[in-house]
């Protein structure tokens, strides 16, 4: 048989359902009007603990600022790690710098920082991608304007760069592009044999990653130029109104500058204003807060300013 629910079979007999229903409507209508005037009455929240104490009482739940003890035991945890949910599983660890902090004091064996495919990976001169060949899953496009073909990244990532984007152009400060996003490791080979050819081996080294050691092989990288009046190109963006704003915002969208001025020495490179590693809102909230500089020192890694080789 069929049912009709936009159809309820009790309209058909009004007279028996009315009176009833009537009396019934007023009464939840004055209480939920009572209830939304008052909030939270004061004779209840009297005799309630306050929420997150609820909350806390409730196995394998975490809340942001509510810090797992264990927290790769925490069902929470597991299943988003399952699932490849990076936020659902940092917001189990009770949020970004809980997260950061059981990674440091080796409280998380459950995560990785040599896992490719989470935005807590760390890749550098000292940390090749693993596998070295990595490729990521899904990329996708942007809808900022783009001046290569080699402009796709990660999907986490490009949302969040077009969010960002949107947010800069509405704050009045230009208009963001797209250089370079993901890069195969036959792209960064090619990329670092021309600064080779152009450098030499120590200037390729201070500024272009060797293949298999580039973050752009994550998808998780991407260069970013300002486009107002045209865009320009890379070593153009700092100083820019968007490079400006960028250094002050992009926490916001999940992004840090990965290269920072006076950081040469920890991470390996010279300054790159343009260069941004989406590591999630949660940990570039942690990372902006905590006022770190680089990934390194965030995670509390080694310097890595040579490769071993
Ligand atoms: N320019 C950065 C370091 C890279 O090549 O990944
Ligand atoms: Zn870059």
């Amino acid at each position: 048989m069929m049912t009709d629910a936009l159809h309820p079979r009790h309209a058909s007999r009004p007279s028996r359902v009315l009176p009833i229903a009537l009396p019934i409507g007023l009464l939840v209508t004055v209480l939920g009007s009572l209830w939304a005037l008052s909030e939270t009455p004061a004779a209840i929240e009297a005799v309630l603990p306050p929420a997150p104490a609820i909350v806390a009482q409730l196995p394998g739940i975490a809340l942001e600022g509510s810090v797992a003890a264990d927290p790769c035991a925490e069902p929470m945890v597991i299943e988003a790690l399952g699932a490849g949910d990076s936020e659902t599983a940092i917001a189990g660890f009770g949020g970004g710098t809980a997260f950061r902090d059981a990674v440091v004091s080796e409280n998380a064996p459950c995560i990785s920082l040599s896992d490719p495919e989470h935005p807590w990976v760390v890749v550098n001169k000292a940390r090749p991608l693993d596998p070295v060949d990595h490729v990521p899953g899904a990329l996708a496009g942007v809808s900022v304007p783009t001046t290569t073909s080699s402009n796709s990244m990660r999907e986490d990532t490009a949302a969040a760069l077009d969010a960002m984007g949107a947010a800069l152009r509405d704050a009045g400060a230009g208009a963001l592009g797209v250089n370079n996003g993901y890069r195969s490791y036959d792209l960064q080979m090619r990329n670092y044999r021309g600064y080779v050819n152009s450098s030499g081996q120590a200037g390729a080294d201070a500024s272009s990653a060797r293949p298999g050691h580039s973050e752009h092989q994550t998808g998780l990288a991407v260069d970013v130029v300002s486009c107002s009046g045209g865009c320009g190109g890379i070593e153009g963006f700092g100083g820019t109104q968007e490079a400006i704003w960028i250094a002050e915002n992009a926490w916001r969208y999940g992004f840090i500058v990965r290269y920072e001025d006076g950081e040469t020495a920890v991470t390996g490179y010279i300054p790159e204003p343009w260069h941004l590693r989406y590591i999630g809102p949660a940990l570039a909230a942690a990372y902006h807060e905590g006022g770190y500089h680089s990934l390194e020192d965030f995670f509390g890694l080694p310097a890595a300013p040579d490769y071993d080789h």
